[in-house]
């Protein structure tokens, strides 16, 4: 593994130098074993890439959830999983201490953004949003004609709650408020106490979906918690959405879900599609919740990772956004655009504009080898000032 991480990186030295310079270059940088084998582990490794632009999980999923899913595709996948959804419903409720019919489960926790969207749409909502924060929730409101108030965040990429409730109680028509929390593509957070002093003062035609996709990777930190809590004290206002997509590496798998009041679901589940997750994905996800040796696994590996690009980080100067997270926003020295085209003919997704400013990058954290990969194409793009 070590030596496969070795020479792929000499691979994007040569990458980076150009072919002619090739033999040259691999002769100063690598051990013996890659001048013999350059030229076939160049054509080996041109299609391999090095996903780093979706905040996915590049652990993978847990053992135990891989095989549970294949379980059930052997024994059912011929059947409708009427069963696998109630129990796995029963299951996720326990979990987090609610009622069945506080949940809603979604192909993806986007299928529960969507459809909040669309039922605030029938309550002709406006919705309010951080600038820059995910995108699929503008999108959503804006295919259903609804207005979108961005609210950009301060010079030090904090949310500003105040001009957001400001703006919010402004409105004459119901308010959806989409704050996602941890946010994305900054990686910070919304202080707990200023969120539940909003929401507990909010009038009636605010609804606040607080999507807690990262949520895994911020317990524990100062003024964080989750918005939960406030829907099991019984506050019809908020929805919160959850995902297997991130600290349990279920991207693909398409497996996430909401919490609402029974009031509140009861006014959302219309508009998810319902009976919409398969088998398999249950299966993963009954199995994830229950390996705490993975989720712990999957927790220390992305704080490792992290460690290792924040010293690389600190080492170039290059700054950025304090991240709870399992990617970090990055300044950058030579414009995104450019960043991001060298980065690719060097095997790396990186992440695309997302703030104002062409001189941040939001980078996925890889596995520890993987990002110690991603570090020392960045060493090197500083010496060649590409970065
Ligand atoms: C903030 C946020 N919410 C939701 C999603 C999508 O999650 P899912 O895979 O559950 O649809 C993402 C994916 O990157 C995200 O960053």
């Amino acid at each position: 593994m070590k030596a496969h991480i070795d020479l792929r990186s000499r691979r994007n030295f040569l990458l980076k130098l150009g072919y002619g310079a090739t033999l040259a270059a691999v002769a100063s940088y690598a051990p013996s074993i890659f001048a013999e084998t350059a030229a076939k582990f160049l054509i080996r490794q041109s299609t391999e890439m090095l996903p780093l632009h979706f905040n996915e999980n590049s652990l993978g999923m847990s053992v135990k959830a891989m095989n549970a899913a294949k379980q059930a595709l052997i024994q059912f996948g011929n059947r409708y999983a009427v069963e696998h959804y109630n129990g796995f419903v029963s299951e996720l409720a326990a979990h987090h201490k609610v009622s069945e019919q506080q949940l809603i489960l979604g192909n993806g926790s986007t299928e529960i953004l969507s459809a909040v969207v669309t039922y605030a749409a029938t309550q002709n909502a406006v919705v309010i949003e951080p600038t820059p924060t995910f995108g699929a929730l503008k999108g959503y409101s804006e295919n259903h004609g609804m207005k979108v108030i961005g609210v950009p965040v301060d010079d030090e990429f904090i949310i500003d709650i105040a001009a957001m409730k400001a703006i919010a109680l402004k409105q004459n028509t119901p308010v959806l408020i989409n704050l996602c929390n941890p946010n994305n593509p900054t990686g910070n957070i919304v202080k707990h106490q200023a969120l539940v002093n909003w929401i507990s003062n909010a009038p009636d035609n605010h609804i606040f979906l607080i999507d807690e996709a990262y949520y895994d990777y911020a317990v524990g930190i100062d003024d964080y918690q989750s918005m939960l809590s406030m829907i099991q004290a019984g506050n019809d206002k908020v929805v919160v959405s959850r995902t297997f997509s991130k600290i349990y590496g279920m991207a693909g798998m398409r497996m996430g879900y909401g919490l609402a009041t029974e009031k509140m679901a009861a006014l959302i589940k219309p508009f998810a599609a319902g009976f919409n997750i398969n088998v398999a994905g249950i299966a993963a996800a009954s199995a994830s919740l229950t390996d705490t040796e993975y989720y712990a696994r999957s927790l220390a590996s992305n704080a490792h990772s992290k460690k290792i690009l924040t010293a690389a980080l600190d080492e170039l100067s290059l700054d950025y956004v304090p991240s709870h997270t399992n990617f970090i926003l990055h300044r950058l020295g030579k414009p995104l655009e450019s960043y991001t085209s060298k980065m690719l003919e060097n095997n790396i997704k990186v992440g695309r504009k997302m703030t104002e400013s062409p001189y941040w990058n939001r980078i996925s954290l890889g596995t520890p080898d993987q990002t110690q990969q991603f570090v020392e194409t960045l060493r090197a793009f500083r010496e060649r000032d590409w970065v």
